[in-house]
């Protein structure tokens, strides 16, 4: 809580009020200790009074019980209890100005982010690429560049991958290797990041850092992300706070001394930063934490163990909340140990042994004086909050998303605009339209090909049918007549040769002279058949050879 001389108290020792000192507070802190012991509360307790001070403030929430700090607290014996010991009277309980954002947009506003924005390197770290495919992806991210292909959100990067997959040849010469191995690579992390909800992540509208910095009736704003879900893929949760403070890095001024900073941001599990990291980008992020001091932000990190943390980061953490640290294990003795050697030491009480005996709530204290210089460690009690110790209900948290403002609520609507995605679809669609236009021409000029062939033959075939047909009918006709006409003349003078021999002779006879009739007529006829065939060929042949 602020003291009536607007110092920023947050804890009391037996020597009295400990308090931060405000031009110091963007030489970045540490709150550590074992589970349950009061790092909740105990960011709970700093975040308020930096609020009350007029300083916004940024916050993970992992288990919800941060919420509370939207509400008014209550009095309670443990509280009363503190009261007394630190000769507070009436404490003045109050909410602070809040609110509340999940990338998920579940519980609060969506906070976004671009792929663009994001930037290859943090990517790949979300996406868990190696050297080889983090390679492939700065390649993709130049030729978006270079084509000026907008990649906003995880469909601009998929069709830029298909894109860049597609075209692997024509890019490898100029940019380097594209191995479809790890294009495929890349395909299925982004498949799993999707999977993860991560298509709510990436898109617009981006959220603006600027928008950390608001301040309501002279209070800092209190920016607190729903992180409990968030929490569960730890790569993005981190990742996605690294992006924040790099953003907040390149987009705020530089200023100088001030008398207090102009954001505080707490990491809790601060240690997934920092888990299976390379050292490029260890040293990215070491870089940035020392550099965004000069920028007034101030950062707090939240931990159960401040070992989990590099050296080179912990040795930036100049403002110490140490809560009890548990010491059943050989290698639990040695981080206590290592962990008291950072303090300055108080010749009052050995500080490897009281790490072990602090009780819920206490702590030992160390914060940098107006020199810079870190103070004599301090065994303290931390204050309890204004606010409510705890979780809000589902109701309360609407009315907090309700009362936001129309900037803040602008971030639930959903913008789409032209991006890769949309370039590289438009552009497929056309050449699949080009193709399949040219595919129906060429099968129409072929039908057209094949029915003008099949025509000129059905004509010629016709032609000749004809023909044939006509002149058949004819040349047989004429033959048969003339054929007719021989047979009858020569069955005329058989049949008569034989009714003047018959007339003489008996019925054996008859019958005889009947049968060479019939015999006679048969033979005709097919001399008939024949000599009509040979003539029906004679004048067909006559015919043909005039056309
Ligand atoms: N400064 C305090 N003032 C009043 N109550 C406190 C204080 N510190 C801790 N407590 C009490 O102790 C409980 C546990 O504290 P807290 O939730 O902060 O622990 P934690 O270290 O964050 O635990 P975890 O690691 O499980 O998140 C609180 O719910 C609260 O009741
Ligand atoms: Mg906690």
């Amino acid at each position: 809580m602020l003291s009536p001389d607007n110092k920023l108290y947050v804890a009391h020792s037996a020597n009295g009020p400990i308090y931060i000192n405000g031009e110091m507070a963007n030489r970045h802190g540490l709150i550590a200790g074992a589970t349950g012991t009061g790092k909740t509360v105990s960011l709970q307790v700093v975040a308020e009074t930096f609020s009350q001070a007029g300083v916004p403030c940024f916050m993970a929430d992992m288990k919800g019980d941060l919420s509370g700090i939207s509400q008014t607290g209550k009095m309670s014996g443990f509280i009363e209890k503190r009261c007394a010991e630190f000769g507070i009277e009436d404490p003045k309980f109050a909410g602070n100005p809040t609110r509340f954002y999940d990338v998920f947009g579940e519980q609060g506003f969506p906070m976004r982010t671009t792929v663009s924005a994001m930037g290859p390197q943090l990517l790949s770290r979300i996406l868990e690429l190696n050297d080889t495919q983090e390679g492939v992806l700065n390649i993709l991210f130049r030729i978006a560049d270079e084509a000026n292909l907008l990649l906003l959100d995880l469909k601009d990067l998929r069709m830029m991958l298909d894109f860049v997959g597609k075209n692997a040849a024509s890019f490898t010469t100029q940019y380097g290797n594209i191995s479809p191995a790890s294009v495929g690579a890349i395909q299925r992390a982004i498949l799993t990041l999707e999977n993860q909800g991560g298509q709510q992540f990436f898109g617009e509208p981006a959220f603006d850092v600027e928008d950390l910095l608001d301040k309501e009736n002279g209070r800092g704003v209190m920016n607190v992300l729903v992180a409990d879900k968030l929490m569960l893929q730890p790569k993005l949760y981190s990742t996605f706070l690294l992006w924040l403070i790099t953003e907040l890095y390149s987009k705020m001024p530089e200023v100088g001394d001030m008398a207090l900073p102009k954001l505080v941001f707490f990491f809790d599990e601060a240690h997934t930063l920092f888990e299976g990291t390379s050292k490029a980008l260890t040293d990215k992020i070491e870089q940035v934490i020392r550099l965004i001091r000069s920028k007034g932000v101030g950062i707090y990190f939240v931990t159960q163990a401040p070992t989990d943390l590099p050296d080179n980061v912990l040795g930036q953490l100049g403002n110490r909340i140490q809560h009890a640290l548990r010491a059943y294990t050989p290698k639990d003795q040695k981080v206590v140990r290592t962990v008291a050697d950072t303090f300055r030491a108080n010749p009052e009480f050995k500080t490897a042994d009281v790490i072990t005996e602090l009780a819920t709530g206490e702590a030992l204290v160390s914060f940098l004086d107006e020199k810079g210089a870190p103070s004599v460690v301090e065994r303290a009690r931390i204050l309890f909050p204004l606010s409510q110790i705890g979780a809000i209900t589902a109701g309360q948290r609407m009315d907090i998303q309700n009362a936001a403002p129309a900037k803040i609520k602008e971030y639930n609507s959903v913008i789409d605009r032209e991006s890769a995605y949309e370039i590289l679809t438009a552009q497929y669609e056309a050449e699949a339209e080009a193709a399949e236009k040219a595919l129906q021409e060429k099968e129409k000029e072929e039908a057209k090909a094949a029915k003008e062939k099949e025509k000129a033959a059905a004509k010629k075939s016709s032609s000749k049918k004809v023909n044939r047909t006509i002149l058949g009918t004819l040349a047989t006709a004429a033959a048969t007549t003339f054929a007719r006409s021989l047979a009858n003349s020569a069955a005329k003078s058989i049949t008569t040769g034989k009714k003047t021999s018959s007339s003489k002779s008996t019925s054996s006879k008859k019958t005889s002279s009947s049968k060479a009739g019939t015999a006679v007529q048969k033979a005709t006829k097919s001399a008939a058949n024949k000599v009509t065939r040979t003539i029906t060929n004679e004048v067909l042949k006559s015919i043909l050879k005039g056309l």
